[in-house]
């Protein structure tokens, strides 16, 4: 025998040998559902899990849970709509999140609030907050899991994953834990300081499920240093204002910042935004067309918008003159600039600003019923992760509490 070959045979005995050690020390743990990402979805969903009886383990990498609930809705969590419906979602099937919302409604949220005597108050459009704080829904979700049995080991990074029969096996050194059903609930990429990682979308990788791929949502515009200058006057002013990208249009406050555009309006259409894209500003929404008369210009555009907006608009787009002194095509040309005012953003303040992230685990690959993958039995994607993205405004929390219902009372 050729004395390398032998050399190579013997290493990779002990190579081997050393294996079974090491397998052989790490301690077996069996639970009926491992859940790993400790956030809404996660949560919710071990709740409603062990609530059915399954021995259930949250796996969170994070010190502790429930990070981005701590600071959501200003502190307050905006922790439903009460008119959320499958309108205000982006995904690449617009259908897919019926079911779960179906099944799991604002209303049946609402009523676990009430069941926790927290306090809300709908702030506006729909939007339910707490009184006190978004600390309450975190209790909320740790008192049902911990009425339910479900363990949560916090400080736990996974070292792998694997399917082998019809159990998963998850390695967290020195455990080794197997369960029947694997929830992935990692959540986006949005704020890494928050716990956010691409561990949901590895996974997919790892099992062959597809993604769409991920981008930043409901996140500040960045502008061209040029237009960003001439827009500088505008600086910290607010207006309420209809802002447009293709067919979808929101209705609500903009806000030009010293980096560019940001307000609820903008955070809206940046979801549906991509590179390249224009979007369009109606600075008056509610007046159709100038009548020529003695009023002058600026005082015109202060009766429905501030003061200094006013002032720093006629200075850069027109010069202000009594109405009557125009030519029709000058105000033809004054109007269409303030209802159809084009803006090409940069770019955006991406995944370190962003509230959610846009794409994730195809939906092609999940039964909407259940959230189970389709190729994979027993292997389940939650929340965040997948390609539903809500509206701003408590959508996004009431995706987290239906996907993980779903997905709890099917595991
Ligand atoms: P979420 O991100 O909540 O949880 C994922 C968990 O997985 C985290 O705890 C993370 O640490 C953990 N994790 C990640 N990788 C891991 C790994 N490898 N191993 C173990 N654990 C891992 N929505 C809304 O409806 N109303 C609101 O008021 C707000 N406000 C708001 C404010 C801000 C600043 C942000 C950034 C976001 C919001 N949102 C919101 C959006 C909302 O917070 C978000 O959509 C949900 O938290 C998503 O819930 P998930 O459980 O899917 O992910």
């Amino acid at each position: 025998m050729d004395f390398r070959l032998w050399t190579l045979d013997t290493k990779l005995e002990t190579l081997n040998s050393e294996l079974e050690t090491l397998n052989s020390e790490l301690e077996t743990l069996h639970y009926d559902v491992i859940i790993i990402g400790g956030g809404a979805a996660g949560l919710f969903c071990a709740s409603e899990a062990g609530k059915r009886g399954r021995k259930v383990l949250v796996i969170e990498h994070a010190g502790r849970v429930g990070k981005k609930i701590a600071i959501s809705g200003g502190g307050r969590c905006n922790f439903t709509n009460i008119y959320a419906t499958a309108e205000q979602f982006l995904s690449a099937n617009p259908h897919f999140c019926k079911s779960a919302l179906a099944r799991y409604t604002p209303h049946d949220f609402i009523a676990l609030v009430n069941k926790h005597d927290i306090r809300y108050h709908e702030k506006k459009l729909g939007q339910l907050f707490c009184n006190e704080s978004a600390q309450q829904i975190i209790d909320l979700l740790l008192n049902e899991c911990a009425d339910a049995g479900v363990e949560i080991s916090c400080n736990s990074t996974v070292d792998s994953i694997a399917k082998i029969d019809d159990q998963f096996e998850v390695i967290i050194k020195p455990h080794r834990l197997t369960s029947t059903s694997l929830v992935i609930a990692t959540g986006g990429l949005s704020i890494k300081p928050l716990g956010a990682t691409d561990f949901g979308y590895r996974i997919a990788e790892q099992f062959g499920l597809a993604i769409e791929p991920p981008r930043p949502g409901l996140v500040p515009f960045t502008l061209d240093p040029s237009l960003l200058e001439r827009l500088s006057k505008l600086s910290g002013i607010s207006i309420d204002a209809v802002v447009s990208h293709n067919k979808t249009s929101f209705r609500e406050n903009v806000l030009i910042t010293h980096r560019g555009l940001s307000g609820p309006a903008v955070l809206q259409i940046s979801s549906y935004w991509k590179p390249g894209d224009t979007i369009s500003i109606d600075l008056l929404p509610d007046i159709e067309s100038f009548e020529a008369d003695e009023a002058e210009l600026i005082n015109v555009l202060a009766r429905s918008l501030p003061k200094r907006f006013a002032q720093a608009w006629c200075e850069l787009f027109a010069h202000s003159k009594p109405l009557k002194q125009y030519g029709r095509r000058e105000l033809e040309t004054i109007a269409s600039q303030l209802h159809d005012f084009k803006i090409l953003p940069s770019g955006t303040e991406g995944f370190k600003k962003a509230e959610v992230t846009v794409g994730g685990i195809s939906t092609r690959e999940l039964s909407s019923q259940t959230m189970e993958a389709k190729k994979v039995p027993g292997l389940y994607f939650i929340g965040e992760v997948v390609d539903v993205t809500g509206h701003l405004g408590g959508y996004n929390f009431q995706w987290a509490w239906s996907s993980g219902y779903v997905a709890g009372q099917s595991l």
